[in-house]
């Protein structure tokens, strides 16, 4: 990197820990801006080519009068989430902060700060807090004109624009948000793309002025440069996820339908139960998952979020503790199931429900308690000695030695995912 102010020994101080992040597991995403009065994706803007006159008419309309942050906040948490993050500038430059810098802000459109509403919200239910930034903005002036610009291929290419004033302007409103609003547990910046990189952002400079600014914040890795977790999106890994062998912190982020923003005609709807798989299968895998809603035009849930979050929340009410504060096993998980461990319980996890018996590898000897976590009901189990099929002396072995085998109930339980908890000997 030439040009560029290097705090590289500040940035390498990350946080102490990650643990309040890796134990929540489960977190909100909210995509809320001008574009979702367009109700056809946050980058309309962009896909459309609109000029910033066209955009306005979204700014001179701007009412977010079903914007309740309170509602949003209890929604998460019932929903069993533990943190959650809102857009404070999306990529249309919008701010929904005051910010001395530009007029482009919820609080000269409105007069109300949507990111102050957030975070006391959040707090208030006992939330940690975090902010999306984008490090793209098509509303400054001195913004280069990319590939994403709406404005790219227009005279406004000719206009001369300089990313130094950029960057400081970034810098300014990030010194904003991490001065202005206390505590902010977790920075979602967005993001790197061939044409703009950690040079163009400023990356070490930025990350080093949020690190000095709030040294226990945790920042993601989209500045381009390492952050905190890494972020998968809109895909889950199947395994840990590993930098040079070592294990990194990560964190998958989900739509619900493909789109961030509010997308009225897009009905790619996910259904909880796969919602519910996907996040166990990230805590199975040593991850996070967060999950994303649009607020409509005037800011509320629509009734297809409002219900996805009731179903998960019916879940974690009875699942919770197989996820929160759980993580991978070592223990290798029969087909088609899913392993969480925390502490000396294990959870399998059952998208599949098996009949009548479920053969376990590797732990013969080693179950004291086994019962379904939805309603506490005990499962009997056996160990087979690994020669003999039940009932049946003559047949071949079925299952390898050491095989500890349950007895379930033929009817499925009627939960979004069954799960037993298995209490292990020993310590694990
Ligand atoms: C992408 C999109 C953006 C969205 C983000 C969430 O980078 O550009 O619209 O906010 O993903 O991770």
């Amino acid at each position: 990197m030439t040009g560029v102010p290097t705090d590289s020994a500040d940035c390498a101080e990350s946080p102490d820990s990650t643990a309040w992040f890796e134990a929540a597991r489960f977190g909100l995403f909210v995509h809320f801006g001008l574009y979702s009065m367009a109700a056809r994706h946050e980058w309309v803007r962009s896909r459309e080519a609109m000029s910033q006159e066209a955009y306005d008419r979204y700014l001179d309309r701007f009412d977010p009068d079903l914007f309740d942050a309170r509602q949003l906040a209890r929604a998460a948490k019932e929903s069993g989430m533990r943190y959650a993050v809102l857009t404070a500038k999306h990529h249309d430059g919008f701010c929904l902060f005051g910010s001395a810098l530009t007029d482009y802000t919820s609080v000269r459109a409105t007069g109300r700060d949507l990111v102050r509403e957030f975070v006391d919200a959040m707090r208030a239910e006992g939330l940690r807090v975090g902010l999306y930034y984008s490090l793209l903005d098509w509303h400054h002036p001195d913004f280069t004109i990319d590939e994403h610009h709406p404005l790219r291929g227009t005279a406004a290419e000719e206009e001369p624009r300089d990313m130094a004033r950029y960057r400081a302007y970034m810098e300014g409103q990030i010194r904003e948000l991490l001065t202005g609003y206390g505590k902010i547990d977790t920075l979602f910046f967005d993001f790197t793309y061939p044409e703009k990189g950690p040079e163009e952002w400023g990356a070490e400079h930025l990350l080093s002025t949020v690190r000095a600014l709030q040294p226990d914040i945790l920042v993601n890795d989209r500045l381009g440069v390492p952050g905190d977790y890494v972020t998968p999106e809109q895909y889950q890994p199947d395994r840990p996820l590993e930098r040079a062998g070592e294990r990194v912190t990560w964190e998958a982020c989900h739509t619900l339908n493909g789109s961030w923003g509010y997308d009225r005609d897009n009905h790619d709807y996910k259904d909880p139960a796969l919602l519910v798989r996907m996040l166990v299968q990230s805590v199975a895998c040593g991850g996070n998952l967060i999950l994303n809603v649009g607020p409509t035009g005037r800011g509320a849930l629509d009734p297809q979020a409002r219900a996805t979050l009731r179903a998960i929340g019916d879940w974690s009410a009875l699942h919770e503790r197989s996820v929160r504060g759980a993580g991978p096993s070592a223990h290798e998980a029969p087909a088609a199931g899913l392993y969480t461990q925390a502490g000396n319980r294990l959870y399998l996890h059952l998208p599949v429900w098996p009949l009548k018996h479920l053969h376990l590898p590797g732990l013969a000897g080693r179950v004291r308690y086994a019962q379904l976590l939805h309603d506490g009901s005990e499962i009997l189990f056996s160990e087979l000695d690994g020669t003999r099929h039940e009932h049946n002396n003559l047949a071949p072995p079925s299952q390898p030695a050491g095989t500890l085998t349950l007895t379930l109930p033929i009817a499925r339980p009627d939960v979004l995912l069954p799960v037993i908890e298995l209490e292990l000997d020993g310590a694990e």
